[in-house]
């Protein structure tokens, strides 16, 4: 194991939240009273559709959360009254003073990493990368404030808030809930958040204001390959000075929580980690709070189980976040862990005594239930005209511009403006991850009341100057048009499944581009607005735009990217831009990591960079366009790992003009139903079953033609990891398809029929069983023609039942 230098010295901090005589006083009375039981209850934080009322009597629970997309009474409408109203019976519960019960009162968690995400009206905020490039921390402790009335509106006391990883490889999927690669910057922000969230002075931790979180302790944003969970085999020295800075400002802040990662340093997962949980941050940097643990992130330790961990305890850990329906059985194996010695009941008590202390310090022993406070239920805050105009002025003071070729911006909105593009009118994207959904995908306008689209922020700005708005997302259009704004970029993603093998923008899809040159090509000025979590590499699009401006994901508050898009209808700019990069921006497709300060440093814009109005632009038009080498001719490619990778989508069909496209967690038409569900890590697999009532199809395809010819010529095989629990009762088929009218297909019932019951296998079909294809057009295809257009590489279609569920589908080369 790596022998980490155990000399670096960390900071010994000095915290807003001094420790308070009287309330340490309060801690050690109540720990005094309380059984064994009632102390690893306090420890124990179970999801909020695992756990009722009842049970958190019972088992004296100290907190729950709700996870991403989940709500009260699964309503995904649910008011701030239906969220006070169940936690009114949380906390009911936790008070009860019946046959001995001791009254603590439970805290309820939630992730409002960009507003309150969870909740239908609330503001959303963009997201942590482009507060980042506002480059105002002041700006940031507004946004906690209001984020925290916002969640007080709902009953609620805990965010899991703020994210202060420093990203520092782009390919993470959570590149975007980072402020910055500069450990700098995000030490400026992080302290200002938690002041915003947690409120300071006389009103810290008054009734408008919640417990903030800083996570995920450590090194999350630096882990190999940028991989989410993975590994950071960085020195000591440089956890402390990138990784560390957000954490030294947000204890000075006073922040009461702090959240194990999921990541690895040197192979040892955090969660386990007590040089780092307990010696760094608990000793030496005196962190006096609490310290919990990520979903069911204890269960990486090795030799662990999530339910049976006490190794987690043991290096440091507080609170077991535990989203597992047994959790019961994690209680009851931590107290005969703490009985037999296994856990020392020290620890046990050091633990207890950080969750009353945060508890007594948020004043939540002398507030009243939850539906008593002060901002508790009232759905006017959420989404409140204040809070929309802090958002709307974090979209204007974020957007940064790259390109401006002959002072193209600002626009006179009293022109004729075509606005193009997929992301104009497109809430999803527009909002990007942890938006209603914990992905951001499978939501719609009827998900954000009050958000303004950019579509809806143009007609206004342009009908009010008397400009003419022309709308078309394929760019189309019979008039003449004096300039084209395109607005595209990168679908939602959260964790895990935002993570991407290089920064080159969209490598399978090259529509957006096409769309820009088709559009200079008729000789109108191009404005590209990019939307995206992470710099990515652009050239094409740069060389194909007149004016390039990043708009990240700027949240429900469209208008924001307007006010400084375009003059008034006089000409004057009402709000210049202000942008500048936190984060540098890619020269190459493989160029990450890429982080000011390194060797090497060559990026296409630097950290910092932004251009103002009327500042000379000076980026060539010839950037090379050379994107990577796809991987057609990699031994492995990988088309579905935790969920389809590039271009690729699951299809579901019930027959004709009854096909679907997956993009929530569920998809159903009238003969097949799958959902994404667990099998190693949340949602990396899907099941599927077919209902016997008729053709059913579930496919993997893309929308851009895809080259196998290379894997048909080396023997190569499609390979899917497949648990069959109900065998076919009716002929299946694995079709590979080139479109409607082209497949080719292999017989696969019998296989299926070996595999029922067996639990997760491998099933691997060789290229070459596939016979040469026919259609509909009685157009016969050889193989080498076939395998260089494939859009439907895995489908499979049945007229009866059958139940499978798939995790990885892959091509591979000489399997067959
Ligand atoms: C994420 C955390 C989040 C937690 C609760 C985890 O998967 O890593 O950031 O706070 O879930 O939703
Ligand atoms: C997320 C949760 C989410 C869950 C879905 C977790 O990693 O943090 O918020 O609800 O996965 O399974």
């Amino acid at each position: 194991m790596f022998n980490a230098s155990r000399q670096v010295t960390w900071p010994r901090l000095k915290s807003a939240l001094e420790k308070d005589n009287a309330i340490e006083h309060r801690v050690e009375e109540w720990l005094g009273k309380m059984s064994l039981e009632q102390k690893v209850g306090q420890m124990i934080q179970p999801e909020i559709k695992q756990v009722t009322p009842e049970d958190i009597r019972e088992y004296h629970l100290g907190s729950v959360l709700n996870g991403g997309g989940s709500v009260p009474n699964n309503d995904r409408y649910a008011q701030a009254s239906d969220w006070v109203a169940l936690a009114d019976q949380f906390w009911n519960a936790s008070m009860d003073e019946s046959e001995g019960h001791l009254p603590i009162p439970i805290m309820w968690g939630t992730d409002a990493v960009h507003g309150v995400g969870n909740l239908v009206g609330a503001t959303l905020f963009p997201h942590n990368i482009a507060l980042g490039a506002a480059q105002n921390p002041e700006l940031l402790r507004q946004i906690g404030e209001v984020t925290a009335r916002e969640i007080a509106a709902t009953g609620l006391d805990w965010d899991f808030s703020p994210t202060v990883a420093v990203a520092r490889d782009d390919r993470w999927g959570r590149t975007y809930e980072s402020w910055s690669e500069d450990p700098d910057l995000v030490r400026a922000y992080a302290g200002e958040m938690v002041k915003g969230l947690q409120g300071q002075g006389g009103e810290c931790l008054d009734e408008h204001h919640v417990i903030a979180t800083a996570k995920h302790f450590i090194g999350d944003g630096g882990t190999v390959n940028g991989i989410d969970r993975g590994d950071n085999v960085d020195s000591e020295a440089t956890l402390r000075d990138i990784h560390g800075a957000g954490y030294f400002s947000a204890i000075e802040a006073g922040v009461q929580a702090v959240m194990a990662s999921f990541n690895s340093w040197h192979g040892e997962p955090l969660h386990g980690h007590y040089h780092l949980l307990t010696t760094v941050l608990k000793e030496q940097l005196g962190f006096d709070g609490l310290v919990v643990g990520d979903w069911n992130g204890h269960a990486f330790i090795p030799g662990a189980e999530v339910l049976n961990c006490p190794q987690a305890i043991n290096a440091g850990l507080d609170i077991f976040m535990v989203p597992h329906p047994e959790w019961k059985t994690l209680f009851h194996n931590t107290v005969d862990q703490a009985k037999d010695g296994t856990i020392p009941m020290s620890r046990i008590d050091d633990a207890v005594r950080r969750i009353l202390r945060v508890k007594l310090r948020a004043g939540l022993f002398e507030r009243k239930k939850p539906s008593s406070r002060a901002l508790a239920g009232k759905q006017s805050e959420l989404g409140a005209a204040e809070h929309r105009a802090v958002a709307r002025r974090a979209v204007r003071e974020s957007l940064v511009l790259l390109k401006n070729r002959n002072d193209l911006l600002p626009l006179n909105p009293k022109q004729r403006i075509l606005l193009a593009g997929d992301g104009a009118d497109n809430i999803s994207k527009q909002v990007g991850g942890w938006s209603i959904t914990w992905q951001g995908t499978g939501t719609s306008m009827e998900d954000f009341p009050g958000a303004t689209t950019i579509r809806s922020a143009f007609e206004s700005v342009v009908s009010d100057a008397g400009g003419e708005l022309v709308v078309s997302p394929a760019g189309e259009t019979d008039q003449p048009v004096d300039v084209a704004v395109v607005v595209f970029g990168e679908d939602p993603y959260a964790e895990m499944q935002g993570d991407v093998q290089n920064v080159q923008y969209k490598p399978r899809d090259t529509r957006d581009w096409e769309l820009l040159k088709s559009l200079k090509a008729k000789g109108i000025p191009v404005v590209s607005l990019f939307v995206t979590g992470r710099p990515l590499w652009v050239n094409r699009e740069l060389n194909a735009s007149d004016a390039f401006m990043v708009i990240w994901q700027p949240g429900t508050e469209g208008a924001g990217v307007t006010d400084v898009l375009f003059t008034d209808a006089q000409g004057q700019v009402q709000h210049p831009v202000k942008g500048k990069l936190s984060f540098s921006w890619p020269s190459r497709p493989d160029q990450a990591p890429l982080n000011m300060g390194e060797a090497g440093y060559q990026p296409l814009f630097p950290f910092g960079y932004g251009l103002e109005y009327g500042q000379r632009d000076e980026l060539a038009d010839n950037l090379s366009e050379e994107g990577l080498q796809l991987p057609a001719t990699e031994a492995v490619w990988e088309l579905f790992k935790f969920r389809p990778l590039d271009a690729w989508q699951i299809e579901v069909e019930g027959g004709k003009n009854d096909r679907a496209v997956m993009s929530g967690n569920r998809i159903e038409v009238s003969t097949v139903v799958v959902d994404s569900v667990d099998r190693e890590v949340q949602e990396d697999a899907r099941h599927a079953r077919w209902n016997g009532e008729g053709f059913g199809l579930v496919s993997l395809a893309t929308r851009d033609r895809q080259v196998l010819t290379d894997y048909w010529r080396s023997k190569g095989a499609l390979v899917v990891d497949i648990k069959v629990d109900a065998a076919p009762s009716a002929p299946v088929k694995w079709l590979v398809g080139c479109g409607p009218s082209a497949a080719s297909e292999v017989d696969v019932t019998s296989e299926l029929r070996d595999l029922e019951g067996e639990g997760w296998q491998t099933l691997v079909i060789a290229l070459d069983r596939f016979p040469d294809v026919g259609s509909d057009f009685g157009l016969v295809l050889p193989p080498e023609e076939f395998f260089t257009r494939v859009l439907e590489p895995f489908t499979l279609t049945t007229e009866g039942t059958l139940d499978l569920t798939f995790s990885g589908i892959r091509i591979e080369k000489s399997r067959a």
